[in-house]
């Protein structure tokens, strides 16, 4: 049995891994880049199986995928896949949950301390032949300080336990966060204006869903102390982008780190590039050769599972389980 197994849209210089894993059970991949909304029905077209990086699939897209029996993500998030669109098809959603925390609570953290100790400033301003620690002021010591995570899931818990060593508070928000997992890891979890008056930094690991979207916006940032930082890996709508924008502009945030964007690429005008205050990367915090490799072979493993009759080893909508299309597996 040949099965049509259709790659979305893919940012990797080439496609190894996934092939490696796939053929090693019979299959092919069919690469494709499509973007909109007409060029991804008719690239998934007969798909048996859709892996996807950035592309939205919305729900005219996944509606159309009437013999598809996964779809696999790349990675953690699923803000590109209509999950109760799929889970109603009786389309299991795959993902990797475990591929990248090490990477994104490390990046986190990174941007966290480029900011805290100035290194954008200072690396531009040796760089131009400039030698002045005052190009940096005011900058405070962490130690004493308090650290807010938004969200309490595996990365806020990573970089809880990895910051442990610097003598800060560290606070969290998260509705469904686990109380007895934050009392072992000495973290208070509180409410969300809460976190936003007492963070020195505010470390923003949230999912993208309806409920967090903007959950950062002007309100959010005007309980805020003017010397904080706003660092985000999680996903760019989650905060207000404009209201993060007037907000350093205006001096009542003092400076952020951001991995993530509302529109990516960035746009080459936009106002954020211009500042200072900022430390920007290019949605890499789970990049790393390891974990490139991992979530890869990991998310080709979850079509090669149900293209022969078992559960993902990943499955992200577990409610599918008695929709599901084509055999379901034991378990
Ligand atoms: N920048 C990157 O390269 C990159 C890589 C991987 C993941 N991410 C992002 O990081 C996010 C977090 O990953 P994770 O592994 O920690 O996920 P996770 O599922 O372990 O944790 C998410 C946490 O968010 C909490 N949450 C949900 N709604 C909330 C709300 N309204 N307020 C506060 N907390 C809320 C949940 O209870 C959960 O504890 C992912 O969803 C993904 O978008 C980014």
């Amino acid at each position: 049995m040949t099965y049509r197994i259709v790659l979305t849209d893919y940012e990797f210089p080439d496609l190894a891994p996934e092939r490696e894993v796939l053929a090693e059970a019979g299959l092919e991949l069919t690469a494709c880049q499509a973007k909109s909304e007409d060029e991804l029905i008719a690239a998934c077209a007969g798909a048996d199986a859709v892996i996807n990086q950035y592309a939205q699939l919305t729900p005219r897209v996944i509606r159309s995928l009437d013999k598809c029996r996964i779809i696999s993500r790349y990675g953690i998030g699923l803000n590109t896949i209509d999950v109760p669109t799929a889970t109603e098809l009786g389309i299991y959603i795959g993902n990797v949950p475990d591929g990248s925390l090490e990477e994104v609570s490390d990046h986190a953290i990174a941007l966290m301390l480029s900011v805290a100790r100035g290194l954008g400033k200072f690396d531009r301003a040796v760089k131009s032949g400039l030698w002045d620690y005052t190009v940096v002021k005011p900058l405070y010591r962490l130690r004493g300080r308090t650290l807010g995570l938004l969200s309490f899931g595996n990365i806020a818990q990573r970089v809880a336990i990895k910051m442990a060593g610097f003598g800060l508070r560290i606070i969290a928000h998260d509705p469904y966060g686990n109380p007895a997992r934050a009392k072992e890891l000495g973290v208070e979890l509180v409410d969300l204006d809460t976190l936003c008056r007492e963070s020195d930094f505010l470390s923003v690991h949230v999912p993208l869903v309806a409920e967090t979207h903007h959950i950062l916006s002007t309100a959010q940032f005007a309980l805020m102390k003017p010397s904080a930082i706003v660092v985000n890996t999680a996903r760019g709508p989650v905060i207000d982008e404009a209201a993060l924008v007037a907000a350093l502009q205006d001096g009542r945030l003092a400076g952020a780190g951001l991995d993530v964007f509302e529109q990516e690429p960035v746009a080459k005008d936009h106002p954020l590039l211009g500042m200072d205050n900022v430390v920007l990367s290019s949605h890499a915090a789970w990049y790393s050769e390891d974990s490139e490799y991992e979530i890869r072979t990991k998310t080709a493993r979850n079509v090669v599972d149900v293209m022969q009759g078992r559960l993902p080893t990943y499955l992200a909508n577990p409610a599918v389980r008695d929709l599901a299309r084509g055999p379901v597996a034991a378990e």
